[in-house]
């Protein structure tokens, strides 16, 4: 274990490690892995992830378990879905195989920096590919490379599990109607920036997107997906244009266990006023309870939190899923790949 980092203080942020690792698709087909101790990429100034946005990324987290074993969360997803990011934006699929063989390689390789138990805090891997071709023609490239590196990191935001307050803006949307909202993207991040940097400059943790076309349903929440209680069910948008979040998949899957009703559906903006909690729920977000959230072309108001406490289902979500990637509870769906135990599949 590295002993000079104060993991209970880690922020969401970049810290270096020792290694990551890389694989080059060329000539038709993915080479051998590489193991770098560098953290630069040597690449051609008109690559096509510099000039066409050829930029795809994925998150997940490993977890040192009270057991002492590290455990990665739902990796056989990320994998899926990073997939489905490179068809969208046509870049060269990563096989599944050798996206599970490099992030698990990733995370042995830095072993000293998956943060201790007792800290809360994870390992974060951020696995990204991107397009390596020179074009000026807008035209996809024919190489590629994928690069796993991994981070130590703390809460998304700085309130951790704390209540904080959203704001909902129709003056930016954060991908179009049949846009790229469905995959994992650089270009999403890039375009939903200025709206983050105006909320965070009002003093919210992020703004609660609506539906890029009619601008009357919930969407995306910032960096992540959204859920809120009404009438004792877990609510949460169906829509075209936001990520299919892992976590949020995994809550709905708990709720199940917990006898919780799950909605997966259009939210209209006004039903707010009659939900009792909300929380924004991402891999780097977990679920981070919503206190208020501000229409700011309105006016009004909804309350999430009166007490300025999370609410009891967030929470028991919250320890719930948080007592399976620490490996204090079973986990009966086997979403935990742990390392040293559980072998990759193709
Ligand atoms: N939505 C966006 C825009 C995100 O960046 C993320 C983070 O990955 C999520 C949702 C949540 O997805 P997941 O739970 O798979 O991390
Ligand atoms: C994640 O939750 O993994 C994300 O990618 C969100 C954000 C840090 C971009």
């Amino acid at each position: 274990m590295n002993e000079n980092i104060n993991w209970a203080a880690l922020p969401f942020g970049y810290y270096p490690t020792d290694f990551n690792v890389r694989c080059t698709f060329r000539d038709g087909k993915w080479g051998d892995i590489e193991v770098s101790q560098s953290d630069t990429l040597n690449i051609h100034m008109a690559a096509t992830c510099l000039h066409y946005g050829q930029e795809i990324f994925e998150g997940l987290k490993a977890f040192r378990g009270k057991d002492g074993k590290i455990r990665i969360f739902r990796m056989d997803e990320n994998a899926r879905r990073i997939r489905r990011s490179a068809e969208g934006l046509m870049m060269e699929p990563i096989p599944e195989k050798l996206f599970k063989m490099m992030c698990v390689m990733a995370v042995k390789l830095n072993n000293r920096f998956v943060p201790p138990y007792e800290s809360g805090a994870s390992l974060y891997i951020r696995p990204l590919e991107i397009g390596l071709s020179p074009r000026i023609g807008v035209k996809p490239a024919s190489e590629y490379m994928f690069v796993v590196m991994v981070t130590p990191v703390g809460p998304y935001f700085k309130q951790g599990f704390g209540v904080s307050n959203y704001c909902i803006t129709r003056a930016h949307d954060r991908v179009a109607p049949k846009g790229t909202g469905q995959f994992k993207c650089g270009g999403n991040y890039a375009a939903a920036m200025r709206a983050g940097e105006e909320a965070h400059g009002k003093g919210y943790s992020a703004v609660l997107f609506l539906d890029p076309l009619e601008k009357k349903y919930l969407d995306e929440c910032g960096p992540a997906n959204f859920f809120a209680v009404k009438d004792g069910k877990y609510i949460t948008p169906a829509s075209d244009s936001i990520l299919p979040s892992i976590t949020n998949m995994s809550l709905m899957t708990l709720c199940e266990d917990l006898g919780i009703p799950v909605e997966r559906r259009h939210i209209l903006v006004e039903e707010l006023a009659d939900c009792s909690e909300a929380a924004a729920i991402g891999t780097a977000a977990v679920a981070s309870p919503i206190g208020n959230i501000d229409d700011l072309d309105t006016g009004k108001t909804y309350v999430m939190s009166h007490d300025g406490k999370p609410g009891p289902i967030t929470t028991m979500l919250y320890d719930k899923l948080n007592a399976i990637r620490y490996g204090l509870e079973e986990d009966v769906h086997g979403w935990n790949f742990i390392l040293d135990e559980d072998r990759i599949e193709p």
